[in-house]
């Protein structure tokens, strides 16, 4: 199971006359963290829209552990496995943090024969709110729980969206800009909390502008431009790629 965890096969999205995602292949390894990287406009956000279920691919496939997942609903794909963090807008502000991770544990509700003899008995949503807690204490927001989540600093609020995430109990962590808006010492906070994400068996899908995150988190990156597959390696051969250190300055960016 290290390789062709998840497999990214010919993904192509098609926007009317536009092609934002063009052919991208690239194989995500169990247990790593693995960045998809890419000037502004390459497809990034769109290809995690397809994998995430969001959006069917115009062709293309994404496989888990070799089982075909694009074209399915979204919570077919977290139910399998696959989750994507919500953004901070998407948390329910006026709902307590403990609330909002409820919410997560629900993404990956899977309907058994005493559910559907019993209904939702007590003890599922007893197992439910130790899985919501256990995921808060993981990042850090124990303490918050009763709080309602609007309140959270900005730092935290993103911390509850990986929470609310973590409490479906992903295989694959989708995270798109995790680290937007957020200061040195919340950075630097949040990577831990991703390190340690990983050293618990998850697997993460990174993508983020923030290179120095990205350098020092990564295992593997995955560059693309255009909507096309660019470069693939670690850090450093990507960080020193002719064809990366190209491809962002002819966006008038840089890669650090
Ligand atoms: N829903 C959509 N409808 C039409 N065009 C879209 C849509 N989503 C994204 N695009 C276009 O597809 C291209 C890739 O966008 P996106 O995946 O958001 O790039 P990135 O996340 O790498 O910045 C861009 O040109 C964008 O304008
Ligand atoms: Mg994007």
């Amino acid at each position: 199971m290290t390789s062709h965890f998840l497999e990214v096969d010919n993904l192509v999205m098609r926007f009317g006359g536009l092609t934002a995602v063009d052919g991208l292949s690239f194989v995500v390894d169990h247990g790593a963290i693995h960045g998809l990287i890419g000037p502004n406009g390459a497809g990034k956000t769109t290809t995690f829209n397809m994998i995430s279920g969001f959006y069917r691919p115009t062709s293309g496939q994404v496989r888990l552990r070799g089982e075909a997942i694009s074209g399915l609903p979204m919570h077919e794909v977290a139910r399998r496995g696959v989750v994507r963090t919500f953004q901070h807008s998407t948390l329910f502000a006026e709902l307590t943090v403990l609330e909002n991770a409820l919410v997560g544990t629900h993404m990956s509700f899977r309907p058994n024969i005493f559910a559907a003899i019993l209904g939702v008995d007590m003890e599922d949503r007893r197992g439910a709110k130790a899985r919501a807690e256990e995921a808060l204490e993981f990042f850090g927001l124990l303490d918050f729980e009763n709080e309602p989540a609007g309140e959270l600093s900005h730092g935290h609020q993103r911390a509850l969206g990986m929470a609310v995430a973590m409490a479906a109990h992903p295989d694959v962590f989708l995270l798109d800009e995790p680290f937007t808006g957020m200061n040195p010492e919340e950075t630097k906070h949040m990577m831990t909390l991703m390190e340690k994400l990983r050293d618990s068996g998850a697997t993460i899908l990174l993508v983020e502008h923030d290179m120095h995150a990205i350098m020092g988190l990564c295992d593997q990156i995955t560059v693309m431009s255009f909507g096309k597959f660019l470069a693939e390696g670690g850090p450093e051969e990507i960080r020193n790629h002719p064809d990366v250190i190209e491809a962002y300055l002819g966006g008038a960016r840089h890669v650090a």
